[in-house]
């Protein structure tokens, strides 16, 4: 979809760079096309080395003539980069932002009337090609610019659509849920040597542990309680740890947390309250 076509991409940090990764090694774009804008010096070498991409520290050198381009600068530089651009012609490209808490319509208007935008939520396991993105359309991105958005995220792990108003909801789970995930595993490798493992082997066996029980959630050919009842006899030892676990209101508290986070992320926005739509 993307071969022969020109990519620009606006800040090749540490998302930025994942992309990138992503969307070369799979063949989506070739090397010669893509062209990475960044303030850092160093970070331009180094992309420029590992992908035999194109780089600058000009942002409107990367964007002209793109039809493809992806904002990865942090969300307090997005004003900046919106008003550097708009200052030439803005080319008739799809505009991918990932920049957290940034809508749609912030950079339709600062790019002007009728531009092409769809907002993408990413996670950090993108690095290695194991995100989880949720994509929100703009108000005049067509199917074809959702389709494209969806396989270069694809090409980072998977991707799912929502409504733009649910940005927040996805921040606070899945944008911040490697966050949860690493204090869990953390936590499980303490545990595992207070009874005795080495460190080394209870971060495998703890991180495996998560790691397979995530695939067997994600057949979706049962859901996570009835698997939890196969590991789960009358009596015995995976009962005893979780009657633990419910005693200490895990699930309760990793509902709170899901939640804090969402309007931490409605909150920086300067949105005034995150959308429920379901009551607590
Ligand atoms: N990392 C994550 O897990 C994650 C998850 C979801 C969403 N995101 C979003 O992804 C975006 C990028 O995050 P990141 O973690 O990749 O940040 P990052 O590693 O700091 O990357 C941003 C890059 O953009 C460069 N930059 C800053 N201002 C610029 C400008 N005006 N023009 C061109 N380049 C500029 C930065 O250079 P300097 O370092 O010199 O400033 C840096 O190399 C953010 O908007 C964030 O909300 C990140």
């Amino acid at each position: 979809m993307l071969k022969g076509r020109k990519v620009g991409v606006i800040g090749g940090g540490k998302m930025g760079g994942a992309l990138i990764a992503g969307i070369i090694s799979r063949g989506m774009v070739g090397a010669a096309d893509l062209t990475v804008a960044d303030k850092d010096e160093k970070r331009r070498e180094e992309l420029a080395k590992a992908y035999g991409v194109r780089v600058t520290a000009d942002n409107r050198d990367a964007v002209r003539g793109a039809e493809l381009v992806i904002l990865s600068v942090k969300p307090q530089n997005m004003a900046d980069v919106l008003s550097e651009l708009a200052a030439e012609a803005v080319p008739a490209a799809l505009f991918i932002s990932i920049a957290a808490g940034i809508e749609t319509a912030f950079i339709e208007e600062r790019l002007g009337a009728g531009v092409r935008v769809v907002r993408v939520m990413p996670n950090l396991p993108a690095l290695i090609g194991e995100g989880a993105a949720a994509l929100a359309p703009g108000a005049f991105s067509t199917d074809a610019d959702r389709e494209l958005t969806r396989q270069i995220f694809t090409a980072v792990g998977i991707a799912v659509e929502v409504k733009e108003t649910l940005m927040d909801a996805v921040t606070g789970l899945s944008g911040s849920g490697p966050g949860y995930a690493f204090l869990i595993i953390e936590a499980l490798v303490d545990a595992g040597v207070r009874m005795g493992l080495t460190g080394d082997v209870a971060l495998k066996l703890s991180a495996q542990s998560l790691l397979g029980a995530a695939r067997l959630c994600l057949r979706g050919e049962k859901p996570p309680a009835e698997l939890r009842d196969m590991v789960t006899s009358p009596g015995g030892t995976t009962l005893a740890g979780l009657k633990v676990l419910e005693e200490g209101r895990l699930r309760a508290t990793l509902i709170a947390a899901v939640e804090a986070a969402t309007r931490r992320s409605a909150e920086l926005g300067g949105r005034k309250q995150a959308v429920f739509p379901v009551a607590f």
